[in-house]
């Protein structure tokens, strides 16, 4: 089945973000939320992110009316009765999404494919909670979602291989990169991403500046700032996902303070016009909460390659688990993050296999030395290593040369 009539629930920065590229993409969506003001809301930032495409003449003014014309506002469930393709993206809770897939699995019809734009529950115990679970799966968007080009597809253990297969084609009418990713807790790329934002903030927490930690890592190539990246992204959002993975994968993701003092202070990032940076600067409360948390200071100088190896050795861990084969992580790094690359080709297993793997190896094993355990290099390295696969000079690592 193609998806013609879709619905999205919740208004906030992925909802709205998920409603615009279908309906670009022609589709009908119903877009809902718990309050009308939050619906408003949500239209009048589709119609202003349209209204800057025409400016910037990528969108005719009249297929911005269209675009406008597919998407209704709606706070009321009975108006998702003859959709084809339910995508969630509401707040990052176990029951609140179970609910609400439940009390759609009474009103949608049997066809109807239910799809969680989750970071990190299960998918798995979210088609059970939904009571489909032949016809759900996960569709994780990425922010911004109309610039980020991937969309990782989670099949759970139940979901029918024909629904899988219909949401990637879905994706790629979308003109979406759709990559099908093992459901473990934060799938791949959260996995990889916020085992790298993990070492940021404790990084920050030892009183490394982030305008340091942003402005070198902007240097190795990446397109923003960890921190610029989480002020983006919401401290909300981490406050619901790093304990998801902390309890997942233990040490490897160790607890963080700060981001419990930023949400205790109300400074959620942009969304609240206030996070780790006040219009670009760090201000005084924040400086404060890192003092209160580092009396002692950093204890050694800061390079951008710790935070780079966290992310190489998670996605390890990825490959060896089979979350994804070593071509799809790179990619989804690349699309879902802009990880540097060059003509599409990058992501860090590459940026490993360019380093080689016997140099990534042993400045893993000095940080597991002088940082802590959670950078105990994965054995498939020490194995890549012994048997002479060093990366690009001697011709094999992860990839070929
Ligand atoms: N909302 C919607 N669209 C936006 C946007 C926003 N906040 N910010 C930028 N864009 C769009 C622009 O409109 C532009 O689109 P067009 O090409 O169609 O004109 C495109 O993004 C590029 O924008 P710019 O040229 O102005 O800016 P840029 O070159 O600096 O790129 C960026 C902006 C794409 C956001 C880039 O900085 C980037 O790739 N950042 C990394 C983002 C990232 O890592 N996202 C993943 C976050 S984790 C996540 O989302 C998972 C989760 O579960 C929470």
């Amino acid at each position: 089945m193609s998806y013609k009539r879709t619905a999205i629930f919740g208004a906030g920065a992925m909802g709205t973000g998920i409603a615009q590229v279908l309906a670009v993409a022609s589709m009908d969506v119903v877009l809902l939320d718990i309050k009308t003001e939050f619906v408003e809301k949500g239209l009048k930032k589709i119609a202003s992110k349209l209204e800057s495409d025409v400016k910037k003449g990528k969108l005719a003014p009249d297929e911005k009316d269209r675009v406008l014309g597919r998407i209704k506002g709606s706070i009321d469930r009975r108006d998702v009765k003859d959709v084809d393709l339910v995508i969630e993206a509401v707040i990052e809770d176990r029951k609140i999404k179970g609910d609400l897939f439940q009390g759609l699995n009474g009103i949608c019809k049997p066809e109807t494919a239910f799809a969680t734009n989750t970071s990190t529950l299960s998918v798995t115990d979210l088609a059970t909670l939904s009571g489909r679970p032949d016809k759900f799966l996960g569709l994780h968007f990425f922010n911004p979602v109309p610039a980020m080009k991937l969309v990782e597809v989670i099949p759970g253990l139940d979901t029918a291989q024909e629904v899988t297969n219909e949401a990637s084609a879905a994706m790629k009418s979308i003109k979406k990169v759709p990559i099908v990713v093992q459901d473990c807790p934060g799938f791949l790329v959260n996995r990889i991403l916020l085992s790298y934002m993990n070492e940021v903030l404790l990084a920050t927490e030892e009183g490394i500046s982030p305008e340091l930690i942003d402005n070198e890592v902007k240097k190795a190539g990446f397109p923003m700032g960890p921190l610029e990246l989480s002020d983006m992204v919401g401290w909300d959002v981490s406050l619901h996902t790093f304990p998801i993975l902390h309890d997942a994968y233990g040490e490897r993701f160790p607890s963080l303070r700060l981001v419990q003092k930023l949400n205790d202070a109300g400074r959620l990032g942009l969304k609240t016009g206030k996070g780790v940076y006040v219009n670009g600067q760090i201000d005084d409360e924040f400086r404060g909460m890192v003092a209160s948390l580092s009396p002692s200071g950093s204890r050694s100088p800061f390079s951008v390659n710790r935070l780079i190896l966290k992310q190489v050795n998670e996605a390890v861990y990825c490959l060896q688990e089979g979350v994804a084969i070593a071509e799809d992580i790179d990619r989804a790094m690349v699309l879902g993050t802009g990880f540097p690359s060059k003509d599409g080709v990058g992501g860090p297993l590459r940026w490993a296999d360019e380093k080689g793997l016997d140099r990534v190896l042993a400045r893993l094993e000095d940080l597991a030395a002088t940082e802590g355990p959670r950078f105990w290099p994965h054995h498939l390295l020490k194995t890549y290593v012994a048997a002479g696969r060093l990366g690009k000079k001697t011709g094999k690592g992860f990839f070929e040369y």
